[in-house]
């Protein structure tokens, strides 16, 4: 069996030898973003996506993840070290669901966040990530949108706008798990701690937090050097670059069961396999993809 830093080392030197960029979420196993050449968000990451030109990319994270580097970049092979890492909120969605919700709502552009599939992006006008939510909703000049598929974000979004939102009831399992409790327990304890959490988290906990952000954003919120100590309401895997990128700073995190298992699926050893094998690849068929392309580079291309 081989350790840890063999399996790193091997898996750096193939990414060369095969011309393969190896992207990773915030959210991966710390000994995985370790060995990639790129950690970030997801608007991040799609962004990295479609400008790497690279022969393989691949993607550490969940499948709308890959899937969106696919449509994307369709230059490249998008590989997925665990076929199974899919995201629940995702599948909470149907284009069966969303074009029911378009014959009740005629003429509201649907803007849909990227945790969707690539068929329910193409049934939509805008894509969104949770650093870009309340841009994209604004550059839109209806007064009224559809939001799909998380509920909670979509709140979040309707509490920054004029413009009437319609959600759809879907969530995140693990953000929904951390309740207003677990971060007021904390700041009782430290006081002087910035509490920042992620907008899939229900609207009790976004009210008692200092700061509502998507996870690159809380990469540079903890950078700010008035503030020594945060709690973190979001996914345990950003504590890893949160205390690396930050010595002598203290990060919280709100609850040990934000925990994605989706995300934990991808591991040193299946990366590995994957760049022998460029196996499991994410496709998708080129019929969806342009549709769906359409919504992503609208998103991509907004400025400010
Ligand atoms: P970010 O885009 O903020 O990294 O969030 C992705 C995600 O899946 C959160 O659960
Ligand atoms: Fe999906 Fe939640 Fe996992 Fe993010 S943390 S990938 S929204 S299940």
């Amino acid at each position: 069996m081989m350790n840890t830093d063999n399996v790193a080392a091997k898996i750096r030197a193939l990414a060369k030898e095969k011309n393969a960029v190896i992207l990773a979420h915030n959210y991966q196993l710390g000994e995985v973003q370790d060995i990639a050449d790129f950690v970030g968000d997801s608007l991040e990451l799609s962004q990295k996506a479609a400008a790497s030109g690279a022969k393989i990319i691949v993607f550490c994270g969940v499948h709308f993840m890959a899937e969106t580097a696919a449509i994307i970049a369709p230059g490249s092979r998008v590989l997925l070290p665990d076929a199974h890492a899919g995201c629940p909120m995702a599948d909470m969605i149907t284009v069966a669901g969303l074009r029911r919700m378009k014959e009740q709502l005629p003429g509201r552009p649907v803007v849909c966040y990227v945790n969707s599939t690539a068929e329910v992006k193409a049934e939509s006008d805008i894509c969104c990530t949770s650093a870009n939510a309340v841009k994209v909703v604004e550059s839109i000049p209806n007064p009224e949108v559809i939001f799909v598929p998380d509920q909670y974000l979509g709140y979040y979004v309707q509490q920054q706008t004029d413009k009437r939102i319609h959600f759809w009831p879907g969530y995140c399992p693990t953000h929904a798990r951390i309740l207003p409790e677990h971060i007021l327990e904390l700041k009782a304890e430290h006081p002087n701690a910035k509490a920042m959490v992620h907008p899939e988290c229900r609207p009790e906990v976004a009210a008692v937090a200092d700061a509502v952000l998507s996870t690159g954003g809380m990469i540079r919120y903890a950078k700010n050097p008035a503030y020594n100590e945060f709690i973190v309401g979001t996914e345990m895997g950003i504590i890893h670059r949160l205390r690396k990128e930050n010595p002598g700073k203290k990060f919280y995190p709100v609850s040990e069961q934000a925990v994605c298992p989706n995300m934990k699926l991808i591991t040193l050893e299946k990366v590995l396999y994957t760049l022998e094998t460029e196996q499991p690849e994410v496709k998708v068929p080129e019929s969806v993809a342009e549709k769906a392309r359409l919504a992503i580079e609208r998103m991509l291309e907004l400025k400010g």
